[in-house]
């Protein structure tokens, strides 16, 4: 049986996906959209569970973060300013016999491009491929009805900006003292050359990032504390240690507002091993200086009991809600053999505070005061927690469509509940069944999911 490193496992994820509504290709009666997805039913639930307990950990848990939704479109000198106008850019090579487009560093592409011995690697023609063009990766959009330069906007490619911006009227506002930071949920879009892996790198995602304004000279510090908590966090979720590692960025690889970036990496096995879900980035003072440079504005802290001010130095950390969703997905996903049982069962072991439904209620059959008994015991748990009441076909079948969607509890009224009041609680990783007062559910439930 196929387990979470082998590389049919994406492909299986995929199609679970989408058979049981966590993630479908977006706009797929069309013939779909390339590399954008849409979130069903349960899978809405699962990447909001991910985003509530960043949003918990980041800013609800914590007296030194405070959080922002700033707008996902910005003055046009905003990132003019953040130097993704001259520096967000991929070179690429288009090919002109085949008209396919590549990364100038794809490691098919034999020879230099631009020169008669370079092969196209969709094609294979020889001598057709172009010099590299540096080519913007932001989405450009027309602010009002002229379509003319003077009203291009762009979509965003990283809610930070809206953070820096915002950074003087959420301190006055707040009068949080340095160190302290701002955190924001929110969408970001990227047209991407090299989209792909399902949800892994699309061109429309959302960002959970949280910028850390402290003293300079103490950025290194706040920088080693960032790295540890956001590890911690990963893990929190359930994400097996052994697949999370940090990776240090070399010179060549950091981004132009960096002074030193490490990224958490999580194994999603197959093809696609480790890779980046998170970034931990020391910004310096290069957004808030650019952004006073641009706007004439200062952006300075004002550090009343030494009397002086400076420009702050930002700790960043930034991980996609999208990327830690396929992580989660990824890491929980099993396929088992079940002992005295003929089929096997595919489960996602998801962690309890993320699993879209926390319990299965059923009647073991349609009859006998069973029905209305689970009912009134959905009834009751429903405002707690979402739950899932079934009673169609046969009681194995039932348990396995919880446990391919996560569910960490089934309960069951049967026979015995009707004399004295008691189910059966199935533990999904267990499989172990205890009986329990439906009196005490509520109770026992809200314990075991708090595990
Ligand atoms: N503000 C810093 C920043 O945006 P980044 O390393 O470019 O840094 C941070 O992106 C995180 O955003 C990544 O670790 C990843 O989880 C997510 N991300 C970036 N591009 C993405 C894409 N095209 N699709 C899905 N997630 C993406």
């Amino acid at each position: 049986m196929p387990n979470a490193t082998h590389p049919d496992v994406m492909e299986r994820l995929v199609s679970l996906c989408k058979r049981r509504g966590f993630i479908f290709q977006s706009s797929e009666i069309y013939g779909g959209t390339g590399s954008v997805w849409d979130y069903g039913p349960l899978g809405v639930e699962l990447k909001k569970n991910i985003k509530d307990r960043w949003w918990h950990a980041m800013v609800r848990a914590r007296d030194d973060i405070e959080g922002l939704d700033a707008a996902i479109l910005m003055h046009p000198r905003v990132w003019e300013a953040s130097g993704h106008v001259a520096g967000f850019v991929d070179p690429l090579v288009d090919c002109r016999n085949c008209k396919k487009r590549f990364r100038a560093d794809d490691p098919r592409i034999k020879g230099e491009p631009g020169t008669p011995d370079a092969q196209c690697p969709a094609c294979g023609m020889k001598g057709t491929l172009n010099a590299p063009r540096l080519f913007n990766l932001m989405f450009k959009t027309y602010m009002g009805p002229v379509e003319d330069t003077a009203s291009v906007v762009y979509l965003r490619p990283e809610t930070a900006q809206g953070i820096y911006v915002n950074f003087v009227n959420v301190q006055q506002s707040t009068r949080q003292k340095i160190p302290f930071g701002i955190a924001q949920i929110g969408k970001a879009f990227r047209n991407e050359i090299t989209p792909g892996n399902f949800i892994f790198r699309t061109r429309e995602f959302e960002q959970m990032e949280m910028q850390f304004f402290v003293e300079p000279g103490t950025d290194m510090t706040w920088f080693e504390y960032w790295k540890g908590q956001r590890m911690q966090w990963h893990q929190s979720l359930g994400l097996d240690p052994a697949r999370l590692q940090f990776h240090q960025h070399t010179t060549e690889e950091l981004a132009h507002y960096a002074r030193a970036a490490f990224d958490v990496q999580f194994d999603f096995g197959g093809t696609l091993g480790f890779q980046e879900i998170e970034g931990v980035h020391n910004r310096g003072d290069f957004d808030l200086t650019r952004h006073s440079e641009y706007s004439g504005k200062k952006l300075e802290y004002v550090d009343q009991p030494n009397n002086r001010r400076y420009v702050p130095y930002v700790v960043e950390t930034s991980v996609g809600a999208d990327r830690t969703t396929l992580a989660v997905l990824v890491n929980g996903y099993r396929e088992e053999t079940v002992a005295g049982e003929s089929e096997g069962r595919t489960v996602l072991a998801l962690h309890p505070s993320l699993a879209p439904v926390k319990a299965g209620i059923f009647p073991l059959v349609k009859k006998d005061g069973m029905p209305e008994m689970a009912a009134r015991i959905a009834a009751d748990l429903r405002p707690r927690f979402p739950v899932f009441y079934d009673e169609a076909g046969a009681i194995g079948r039932r348990y396995r469509r919880q446990d391919e969607v996560g569910t960490p509890f089934c309960i069951t009224v049967d026979g015995q509940s009707m004399t004295d009041n008691t189910v059966t609680v199935r533990d999904r990783d267990t499989l172990v069944q205890d009986r329990v007062n439906a009196d005490n559910l509520r109770a026992v439930l809200e314990e075991r999911l708090a595990r």
